[in-house]
């Protein structure tokens, strides 16, 4: 157990630095059928962005989200706006050419240069400061694959240099700089551009669940509440779509967590933004907290649902930074759930070639700011008829045979054993075998189950079947809730949906 009062501790429950300092607008819940031009469903970043861009231009446009606007991946990510996404380059000229591989690298650093233009332009007080970004390595492995990535720089244009060592006091074998990137507070940033969306007349709704789009002679945005949203076109800025489109999101795509911490450091952290690219990775950037420098360290990806125990990802990240930087004050700690798609480039445009008026933005691969914000600006385009040098790369119709059916099929198979496990397993502990603040799979009236105990001892029993394909869900322990292993769809702790693909909430267990 951990203590809430010691202050180099860990905090006993997650909650995302980004979302806890600071005030966010509330709107209502949808109650009533309306009709506008474009609708957009998912109040992230990219459909703040997009919202915010065909505002602009005139169109009427209704933002909608299942929950509180920028509670999603957006209000948990590591927040840097870099074009450095990992070891990336040398793998997308392998597999993509040349010119594709600068498509990538121009997109995202020209959502780069949107964002900081529209900091500058709007003044906006959101902590954004330019930074170098670095990837790095300990490992002499990891070496050659640094190499070749300064290999693909140059060949790219992309400025940066190779080098020995880097700016903060950690041990390097090797390290490749990518030029003048930058970080923010990116909920600051977006709650001003939410700000002036709403001054453009767009109707912003949250609590409201898309469930269905309905074609007819026109678009209809179905929510939960069998309200609907009449509209000629769809954005689906849902981080998973809500809606599939029979265009087979799941099967090409699987999801990650990662995991995050925010503390004050012993050692003075002079700043840059840093990836160590072996596993387990490592992100490291500093933020301000009341003007005083904080530190960000992120890393312990795994596929959702499956692996160790989620606490003990916090706890490596935490044994991390104690012995990197030393830890003062222990403030933050919070997850995030990434997409990645088959081919590793987002899939950002038309849903399906058959069904032109709904749009996609999904599969950032955590680099959702800059992938996110291109997403924006390449689908208001869309919508405008302007073109768009990057629509035929990121589009979800293409189809590349290397690397992704290789992909595919390790993550298929990886899928079919987790559809079998569990089901036929009879748990040993029961409901009174629980302790305080405890999840676990448990036995009830002969049948699995899932329960947890909170503080006050109320019990909360769920139907452990996922509801998108029948996978078991999985206890998560470091963020309470219950995690599907097959396509990432997670639930609370009463079995509302917090993240699809799965759209109804898991079946109640009565004793
Ligand atoms: Fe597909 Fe659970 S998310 S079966």
């Amino acid at each position: 157990m951990f203590s809430e009062n010691a202050s180099q501790h860990m905090p006993q429950f997650p909650e995302s630095f980004w979302r806890s300092n600071l005030e966010l607008p509330s709107f209502p819940k949808l109650e009533k059928d309306i009709e506008v031009d474009i609708s957009i469903v998912g109040g992230g970043i990219v459909g703040i962005t997009s919202a915010n861009l065909l505002g602009k231009a005139g169109i009427k446009v209704a933002l909608i989200d299942a929950g509180k606007i920028l509670s999603g991946t957006t209000g948990h990510t590591t927040a840097k706006i870099t074009a450095q996404h990992g070891l990336i380059y040398h793998e997308l000229m392998e597999h993509f050419g040349l010119e594709k591989a600068r498509g990538y690298y121009e997109a995202n650093m020209s959502a780069l240069h949107f964002i900081r233009d529209t900091v500058l332009r709007h003044q906006i007080e959101c902590d954004f400061t330019e930074e170098d970004a670095y990837l790095y390595t300990n490992t002499d492995s990891y070496i050659s694959k640094l190499e070749r990535e300064m290999e693909a720089y140059e060949k790219l244009g992309i400025e940066g240099d190779y080098r020995n060592s880097i700016p903060i006091d950690i041990p390097v074998k090797a390290a490749v700089r990518m030029n003048a990137q930058g970080q923010f507070h990116p909920l600051k940033y977006l709650k001003k551009l939410l700000e002036e969306t709403e001054h453009q007349g767009a109707e912003i709704f949250e609590n409201t669940t898309a469930v269905d789009i309905e074609q007819g002679n026109e678009i209809k945005v179905v929510a939960r509440n069998g309200c609907t949203i009449s509209c000629k076109q769809v954005v689906i800025a849902s981080h998973y779509p809500f809606y599939d489109g029979a265009g087979f999101y799941f099967a090409r795509m699987y999801p990650e967590r990662s995991y995050l911490l925010a503390v004050k450091p012993q050692k003075t952290f002079s700043g840059g933004m840093y990836l160590m690219v072996e596993e387990p990775t490592r992100s490291l950037r500093y933020t301000l907290c009341d003007n005083e420098k904080i530190l960000l360290v992120g890393g312990e990806r795994h596929k959702t649902g499956q692996g160790i125990s989620t606490i003990h990802h916090y706890e490596a990240l935490q044994k991390y930074a104690e012995e990197t930087f030393g830890i003062n004050e222990f403030l933050y700690r919070w997850s995030a759930q990434d997409w990645t798609t088959s081919d590793k480039v987002p899939f950002i445009g038309r849903i399906t070639s058959e069904k032109p008026n709904i749009y996609v933005a999904t599969g950032f691969r955590k680099w959702g700011m800059t992938n996110g914000t291109a997403a924006a600006r390449l689908i208001s385009d869309l919508i405008l008829e302007k073109p768009n040098p990057y629509e035929e790369l990121f589009t979800p119709s293409r189809f590349n045979v290397d690397p992704s059916v290789k992909t595919l099929i390790r993550e298929n198979t990886n899928v079919a054993g987790h559809l079998l496990k569990g089901k036929w397993e009879s748990p040993l502990k029961t409901v009174d075998d629980l302790q305080t603040d405890e999840g676990s799979v448990i036995r009830v009236n002969g049948k699995r189950a899932g329960a947890y105990k909170d503080k006050n001892q109320n019990v909360y029993m769920v139907d452990t079947t996922c509801r998108h394909m029948g996978c078991e869900v999985e206890w998560n322990s470091g963020d309470r809730t219950w995690d599907c292993p097959c396509h990432g769809s997670r639930y609370s702790v009463t079995g509302e949906v917090l993240e699809g693909p799965a759209k109804q909430p898991l079946n109640k267990v009565e004793e």
